[in-house]
């Protein structure tokens, strides 16, 4: 059994405890926050002091739930201990922070919350890609148009602001899909973003839209990313292969070939929590400990995402060199 901590016990979080309470291989043993009423949320031991509960709990493995700039300095402490990390994404908001995790990942099991990875139709289209089916993949394009009002925003001290979040709709909402596009693609050889706030100048100083460009050899992905829709719209992602385009939205998959549109739905878990985090923390968490136990590599470890977070922390830095 493993004994697991929670770090951060806001939104996020609740998710998290659930599922840590659901896997038969896991116990909640402690949790922290700055605000104590949160750190005693989920009825373990609690704590103000991050450091106090791995120094005093000694668990086996803590998961981050904390805002962005924390995630790499928890990783790297919990690490010094022995102590196993599973991080809320983004594992890290810039490029010493991303080295810090991945330095870690050579002393502990780090594991990074993309549990977008782990949807079937997902798994599918990486199939799909890896065996020709549809032939070549000639590019991809994706929507993400989300909700995220000022008073969002005035909820967590940390969002907005570029020193604790480091962006906006990208790092903190479109990341996921960001991932998946750099799993489908690969490196790009070029990747370029214009960001812009649109509607919460006066609130936010990080982006609330983006508009992202990558390319690989002679496929083109396009990702447009905003903050300022009316609602949380399922993501679109369409892959146009040779022989077909693949479309998701949601749950949804359309193939559309020769003409004919096939829609396949997809039975997930349950969704835990707010339905545009999708079904997938549950698997993700429980693969997580599954490649502890077993010894075998994780999925979702640090090396994994590397591709990502090269990409994404040079979309910010080239944006804001400019
Ligand atoms: N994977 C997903 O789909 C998904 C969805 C939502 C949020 N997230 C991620 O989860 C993380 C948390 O997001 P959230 O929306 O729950 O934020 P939140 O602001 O609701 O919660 C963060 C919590 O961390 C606490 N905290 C701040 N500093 C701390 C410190 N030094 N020590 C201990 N606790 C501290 C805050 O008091 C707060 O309770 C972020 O990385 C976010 O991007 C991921």
């Amino acid at each position: 059994m493993f004994r697991v901590g929670i770090i951060g016990c806001g939104g996020i979080s609740a998710v998290h405890a659930q599922v840590i309470k659901e896997l038969e291989n896991t116990e909640l043993a402690a949790c922290a926050d700055v605000i104590p009423e949160r750190a005693a949320r989920y009825g373990c031991a609690a704590y103000t002091d991050w450091r106090e509960l791995l120094d005093r709990e000694k668990p086996d493995a803590v998961h981050l739930c904390t805002p962005h700039y924390l995630h790499p300095i928890m990783t790297a402490e919990a690490a010094r201990r022995g102590v196993a990390v599973f991080t809320e994404k983004p594992p890290a908001i810039d490029a010493s922070g991303w080295e810090q995790v991945k330095e870690a990942a050579t002393r502990v099991p780090v594991g990074v919350c993309f549990q977008n990875r782990y949807h079937p139709h997902i798994q599918s289209c990486l199939r799909f890609l890896r065996e020709g089916i549809y032939g070549e993949l000639r590019g991809i394009r994706a929507f993400m148009t989300w909700n995220r009002t000022a008073e969002y925003y005035a909820a967590a001290d940390w969002k907005g602001k570029w020193a604790t979040e480091g962006g906006g709709a990208l790092i903190n909402q479109a990341i996921h899909t960001l991932d998946l596009i750099v799993g489908f693609l690969g490196v790009p050889d070029q990747a370029e973003a214009t960001l812009r706030n649109h509607h919460l100048r006066d609130a936010i100083e990080v982006e609330d839209t983006a508009e992202i460009y990558l390319r690989k050899g002679n496929v083109p992905a396009l990702l447009y990313a905003s903050n300022a829709y009316s609602q949380d719209a399922p993501v679109i992602l369409e892959l146009h292969f040779d022989q077909a385009v693949i479309r998701l939205e949601g749950d949804l998959m359309t193939v559309i070939r020769d003409g004919k549109k096939q829609e396949i739905p997809c039975v997930t878990d349950p969704v835990l929590g707010r339905s545009y985090w999708g079904a997938g923390h549950k698997a993700c968490i429980a693969d997580f400990y599954r490649s502890i136990e077993t010894g075998t590599p994780y999925q979702n470890a640090p090396a994994s995402c590397d591709a990502t977070m090269q990409t994404l922390l040079k979309l910010y830095s080239q944006w804001k060199d400019k």
